[in-house]
């Protein structure tokens, strides 16, 4: 949707923790890059918000990504154990974003283990054990429910395969543990044999997510598009980010049939929160991911490249890729490259 002719309608969901912090810079720098202008909605969610709204996501918030068809978001903390769902899980489910894109690409200029890392982890992003299905049995006894269905496994395998011969790829692995989950891994991956026979292209394979993990660790170049159900793929993708620089860097997109949202890969990191030395990469890559998504490739990449300009010149870098500057100045930098 759009107020004036060309122009982006997006909405804000700045979360709590780092996330105000990481949200400003990224506002700051798509609005410099974007090659059309963008009228931003800001809406809250979060714990902060139940005193006002009764509930963490605020039906506000809810109607504005609707409405707008898109959002950017930065973390929100979740509690553990006793306390509110996740706000970030409940998003996803409520809009029906079942595919939750995180590409781990080796950025020139950052410190990782390997070079040449290109890797996109496809995570299922609305079932498997995030149904949010628990109950005490007897006390002492908990039960979790791990939901997998076919609609869902073959809508998340089909986008892998989508996302694959989009991109140019090569193959495609269906990461799983179907050898002890005999019933639902196993119908996971009869759903993943079928759609690949619709791509005979592209390659497909399989791993069991254990030795999936160990063979990111010691030879990620031997995957390409990595596509698995939702509690797999939030653990491997954040393997695959600190493979490549760490959490600071790591874009993610969750996608629907109507719907998208673009957050980074990290949470609202309540150990750094309001000190200004947060890294705003991950979430201005994931703008990124936005623009694109919008078909607004130039903009998408100026992004990229100014980020790319900035770190492979390493005179500006924040805390956690070694440097010492502030959240403030590393955003200065990439808006200074973009101008460049
Ligand atoms: P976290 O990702 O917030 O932090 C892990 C470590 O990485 C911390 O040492 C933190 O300082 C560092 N880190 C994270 N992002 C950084 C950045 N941009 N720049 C520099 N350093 C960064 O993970 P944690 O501590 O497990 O989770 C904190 C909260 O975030 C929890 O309540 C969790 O539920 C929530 N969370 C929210 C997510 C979301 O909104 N999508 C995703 C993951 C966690």
């Amino acid at each position: 949707m759009s107020t004036s002719p060309g122009a982006i309608h997006c909405t804000l969901i700045p979360g709590d923790g780092i996330g105000p912090e990481v949200a400003a810079a990224t506002r700051s720098v798509l609005d410099a890059a974007a090659t059309r202008p963008i009228t931003w909605e800001t809406h809250e969610a979060g714990g902060d918000v139940i005193g006002r709204y009764g509930k963490p996501l605020p039906d506000t918030t809810l109607e504005s990504v609707r409405r707008t068809g898109v959002a950017l978001k930065g973390p929100i903390t979740t509690p553990v154990g006793s306390g509110f769902r996740s706000v970030n899980v409940e998003l996803r489910k409520t809009l029906d974003l079942y595919a939750n894109v995180r590409p781990a690409r080796t950025l020139p200029g950052v410190r990782s283990r390997y070079e040449d890392v290109d890797l996109i982890i496809v995570r299922e992003n609305t079932e498997g054990l995030y149904s949010g299905l628990e109950h005490i049995v007897v006390p002492g006894v908990v039960e979790s429910i791990r939901i997998i269905t076919e609609r869902c496994s073959e809508r998340i395998v089909r986008f892998a395969f989508e996302t694959a011969r989009r991109q140019g790829r090569k193959r495609v692995t269906a990461v799983h543990k179907a050898n002890i989950l005999k019933l639902s891994d196993g119908l996971f991956l009869e759903c993943a044999r079928r759609i690949a026979r619709e791509y005979p292209e592209i390659g497909y394979d399989e791993a069991i997510v254990d030795a999936a993990a160990m063979n990111l660790v010691v030879d990620p170049h031997r995957y390409d598009v990595l596509v698995m159900e939702n509690l797999f793929g939030d653990i491997v993708s954040d393997l695959c980010a600190g493979l490549v620089g760490g959490l600071g860097l790591a874009p993610s997109a969750n996608i629907g049939d109507r719907y998208a949202m673009f957050e980074a890969v990290h949470g609202s990191a309540p150990d750094i929160a309001g000190k200004g030395v947060a890294n705003p990469s991950a979430l201005i890559l994931a703008g990124a991911l936005m623009l694109k998504h919008l078909g607004d490739l130039v903009g998408a990449a100026r992004v990229e490249r100014a980020v790319v300009a900035v770190l492979t010149k390493g005179e500006v870098l924040t805390r956690d890729l070694g440097g010492t500057a502030s959240t403030t100045r590393y955003t200065e930098a990439v808006l200074a490259a973009i101008e460049d």
